[in-house]
């Protein structure tokens, strides 16, 4: 089975702000959660906490498989991928970005390939396989950094803000991808989105945050 993540008791302030505050949650494997909540209430901050990416001030990120706790060393940050709101992309063609991570991994070839070419169709870049990244449009540009973010096959995938200025067309594609990824349930899902009828059109558990903590979104 897949992983678990677990906050417990997490917090972080910058410069005597505090941002995160007394933070607990459980997140079950193969499970959507949608995040909501105001501009600088912290949603980024805690998603880079729990994606390892930063340390909280307190407080425990715990991964468990099958209930048992899992060393948070380089093996299992490979298992977790962060797609940013900006994404950044390397000179060079569409398909060699998506396959970048797979490389740092040891992935196969053969495999390599397969994992590219799948997640490139999913985000529907095909076409563009050869075109250099950079000259992708913004939402193209998106659909790439999902296309990245897959192929790593992760055991959980945070998404902050994925569609935030991106015309409709690209918004649409993005979430079928995502309602079709947790319709699968072979990863867990944790969507950060300012857009609420979007989070409502998300199949997954919607929360808000609020002084710093997560509460259920009524
Ligand atoms: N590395 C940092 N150094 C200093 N302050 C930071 C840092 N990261 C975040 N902050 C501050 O923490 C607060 C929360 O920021 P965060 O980006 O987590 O909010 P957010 O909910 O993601 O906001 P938005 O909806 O605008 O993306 C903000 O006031 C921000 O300026
Ligand atoms: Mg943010």
């Amino acid at each position: 089975m897949g992983l678990t993540l677990e906050l417990a008791h997490i917090y972080k302030a910058y410069g005597g702000q505090q941002v995160v505050t007394d933070c607990s949650f459980t997140f079950e494997p193969g499970g959507t959660y949608v995040i909501m909540g105001p501009n600088g209430c912290g949603k980024s901050t805690l998603l880079r906490i729990a994606a390892l990416l930063e340390k909280p001030d307190q407080g425990e990120v715990k991964f468990l498989n099958g209930g048992n706790p899992i060393e948070p060393d380089i093996n299992l940050k490979r298992r977790l991928t962060m797609v940013f709101p900006r994404v950044g992309v390397f000179n060079t063609t569409v398909a060699k970005n998506v396959a970048y991570g797979l490389q740092i991994r040891g992935v196969a070839k053969s495999e390599m390939q397969a994992r590219v070419d799948s997640a490139l169709e999913l985000v529907r870049l095909t076409h563009k396989r050869t075109q250099r990244a950079l000259t992708l449009s913004s939402g193209e540009t998106m659909r790439l950094g999902l296309a990245r973010g897959l192929a790593i096959e992760p055991d959980i995938l945070f998404l902050d803000e994925p569609t935030t200025s991106i015309d409709v067309a690209n918004t649409k594609i993005i979430e079928q991808v995502l309602r079709r990824i947790s319709q699968d349930k072979k990863l867990t899902l944790i969507i950060v989105t300012h857009d609420a009828a979007q989070a409502a059109r998300f199949s997954g558990r919607l929360l808000f945050m609020r002084d710093g903590n997560l509460v259920d979104h009524l």
